[in-house]
């Protein structure tokens, strides 16, 4: 891989450790996928962070970064964390926890990183169109290559975060035109009507992709929501990296090979995906973090309207977008709902609230629940979510 004369002093070790390391990363990915060299990005978003999913060796590496005098080069965002501080039943956490998450979140802050603890850091301040990215969250990834037209790698946590700090990534896969076309044409047969719905074709489309880019047809009257449930569930069961999209029969498509998704196909994966039809102990909204026309929505369904007391709503989403949404925030919050921000039902320790049955209408979230905290899930859409919810 060919490095500029400065390149290869950050790789010998010129600016320090931090720098070196993150340099060394860096190459040895470029290295391992044929890149020819570094090209600059724009911003990077870093996952890891929640000290449930990443434990005690990120903090040693993270201190380990900034006692070196890393800084990052470009804008840095990073994902949630496993606490929201400004609710006293996320502080009724063990203190262990509690101190260790903080100091994860300090040690990013002290390398110059946007604390903005949200995986849809797109809300906040999207990348520019066509602009190159290094991303670490899969939702967030499909969400940039897809829906924005930036373009990113799937990132894992340190690459994006050695990125950061150099201001650089590895010219190689979605940074190249050729590697961003469809090689699959996914024709949708199936009647999509919800979000949750679309939730549902995502994690039928990512068991069958693995990494290859769809182009998909027959999302006839998708929204925003409805696009980055699918693109998250898409990266949950499978590797895509982005999707494409347009109308049946154009001629381009010919060549491809083509799948079908019919109404048993999502039928199955509801079947799958929910584990419980008992009362939830907790309903959830927010994964991906909600947008403001999201926490709108969910304030609209429970106008007039209280949670009831054996049920604990949760709208998650970062501190920008309940920033922006304060009447509907409100709204929620007096009826009985918590509007969560910088964490999620998934990165925080659910079993500690006593949570048993999550409903969401998250396909993401109903599979990751059961796989990472042993908790039941139930699929929904959303107003059914808050119909379950309300009293
Ligand atoms: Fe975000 Fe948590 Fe879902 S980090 S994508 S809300 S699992």
């Amino acid at each position: 891989m060919y490095l500029t004369k400065d390149e290869e002093r950050i790789y010998d070790g010129e600016m320090g450790w931090a720098y070196q390391v993150s340099m060394r990363i860096l190459v040895k990915l470029g290295e391992l996928y044929g890149a020819r060299r570094l090209i600059p990005v724009e911003s990077a978003h870093i996952s890891g962070v929640s000290y449930k999913t990443v434990g005690d060796a990120a903090i040693d590496f993270l201190k380990a970064l900034v006692e070196s005098g890393g800084k990052v080069r470009v804008k840095a965002t990073i994902n949630p964390s496993g606490v929201d501080y400004n609710y006293a039943f996320f502080r009724a956490l063990p203190e262990d926890l509690l101190e260790r998450q903080r100091e994860i979140i300090d040690l990013y802050e002290m390398m110059g990183v946007d604390a903005v603890l949200t995986c849809t850091p797109y809300y906040v301040e999207p990348p520019s169109c066509g602009a190159h990215v290094a991303w670490a969250e899969s939702s967030a990834v499909v969400y940039a290559n897809s829906i924005i037209g930036a373009w990113t790698n799937r990132e894992g946590g340190p690459s994006a975060l050695a990125s950061a700090l150099i201001g650089k990534t590895p010219d190689y896969g979605l940074h190249q035109p050729e590697n961003r076309q469809p090689t699959i044409l996914v024709r949708v047969e199936a009647n999509l009507g919800s979000e949750a719905d679309y939730g549902a074709l995502g994690i039928h489309l990512g068991k069958i992709l693995g990494d290859r880019i769809p182009l998909i047809q027959g999302l006839h009257g998708a929204n925003e929501t409805c696009l980055k449930q699918m693109g998250a569930a898409m990266a949950t069961s499978g590797m895509t990296p982005m999707f494409h999209m347009n109308e049946y029969g154009a001629e381009h498509n010919k060549s491809l090979e083509k799948i079908a998704v019919e109404d048993r196909d999502l039928v199955r994966v509801y079947e799958e995906l929910s584990t419980s039809d008992e009362k939830p102990d907790l309903v959830f909204i927010g994964c991906p973090h909600c947008s403001f026309d999201e926490i709108k929505l969910v304030s609209k369904l429970i106008e007039g309207r209280r949670i009831r007391e054996d049920i604990r709503l949760w709208v998650c989403t970062s501190r920008f977008i309940r920033g922006k949404a304060e009447d509907y925030v409100r709204l929620i919050e007096s009826a009985g709902g918590r509007v969560v921000c910088g964490t999620c039902a998934v990165v925080t320790w659910l079993k500690n609230f006593g949570i048993k049955t999550v409903m969401t209408n998250s396909a993401k979230t109903a599979y990751y629940v059961q796989l990472l905290d042993g908790v039941k899930a139930s699929l929904s859409p959303i107003s059914e979510c808050i119909n379950v919810a309300c009293e």
